[in-house]
């Protein structure tokens, strides 16, 4: 139970674990409370799952039976079978362009080299005039992730047991917050995801598993991304809560892949129209968003006929 519904009958607003698994959207502008909110779920879907953290900014330290310091103390552990694979890890955390994937594709020959991906392209002898150009602006990309050391491991498929590692506590918190750039936070999150639905393709883990993606726009700077791996894992069984502060920065397909939406206050007007669009709201739901106080919301979940403003629970 998440709550009430402020207008009488007050009934309870449920969300029920399985609901989660087909995902759950927590938006709101910086500051209205989603984080402190996700943490409240975090702690119930733990005992009906496993629960990890991608945790932006380090502020899940306290609830984590498990806390992985990522970079710091322990590379994320990354399954990837090919080559090819490697290459659209990279597309997506560095944001490359066609003709920058296309050079990594011709370097990238087996999953490991991505370790090592500096040295190959500064041994690569350009082929063509426009690789030269290219090759100094991937280099400049790729050394984003380098500078800091180690902060991730490319596991063979057959090591994927000791992926499955990550699962041994109920509610383990991945801090990303030691990691210096936007680039290698998305990098180990984006390892973590990948991580997480290889282990369930594979059936090396089973149960439900759900995954708080902290400042999601950021984890998953193009939408598309996100769409697709939202579709992707809800047959598997994982549950995504997405924690974001720009409703305006997401497709339709996110709202709609989406089974419960949890919408906390938001001050720009091009957020509060987009939300009200995508939910359907009515006018009067529309004109509370840009004052719902830290205990309220306009929640929308299979429990309940349409959007309603919610009481939420206190602690
Ligand atoms: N229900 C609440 N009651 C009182 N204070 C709250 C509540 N929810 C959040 N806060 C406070 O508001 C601030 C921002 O909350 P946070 O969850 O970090 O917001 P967000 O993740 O949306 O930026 C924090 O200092 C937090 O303690
Ligand atoms: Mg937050």
């Amino acid at each position: 139970m998440i709550g009430y519904t402020s207008e009488a009958p007050r009934l309870p607003v449920y969300v029920t674990s399985e609901d989660v698994l087909r995902h759950c959207l927590i938006v709101g502008t910086t500051g209205s409370g989603k984080t402190r909110l996700a943490m409240k779920l975090s702690r119930k879907l733990r005992q009906y799952g496993t629960v990890l953290v991608l945790d932006w900014y380090g502020e899940y330290l306290d609830v984590g039976d498990r806390v992985v310091s990522v970079g710091t103390e322990e590379p994320v552990l990354v399954p990837i079978e090919d080559a090819l694979d490697a290459v659209s890890l990279l597309e997506e955390v560095l944001d490359l362009t066609s003709p920058q994937s296309y050079l990594l594709t011709k370097i990238l020959r087996r999953p490991k080299d991505l370790e090592i991906v500096t040295d190959l392209l500064d041994a690569y002898e350009p082929e063509a005039r426009w690789e030269i150009e290219t090759r100094a602006s991937l280099a400049r990309k790729v050394s984003l992730l380098l500078k800091y050391g180690k902060i991730f491991r490319v596991v063979h498929p057959d090591e994927i047991h000791r992926v499955g590692e990550m699962f041994k506590d109920k509610l383990t918190v991945f801090n990303l917050s030691p990691l210096k750039t936007v680039e290698l936070k998305r990098l180990a999150a984006l390892g973590v995801l990948k991580a997480v639905k290889y282990l369930k393709e594979k059936k090396v883990v089973d149960g439900n598993e759900y995954v708080v993606v902290e400042e999601a726009h950021n984890v998953m700077a193009r939408s598309k991304l996100l769409q697709r791996y939202l579709a992707e894992v809800r047959k598997l069984g994982i549950g995504l809560i997405v924690v974001t502060q720009s409703p305006a920065g997401l497709s339709y397909e996110v709202m709609n892949n989406t089974n419960v939406k949890i919408v906390k206050t938001l001050k720009s007007a091009e957020d509060i129209a987009s939300i009200s669009k995508s939910m359907n709201l009515d006018g009067k739901l529309a004109s509370l968003l840009n004052k719902l106080r830290y205990d309220e919301a306009i929640v929308e979940a299979p429990s309940i006929p349409e959007p309603v403003l919610v009481e939420l629970e206190s602690e």
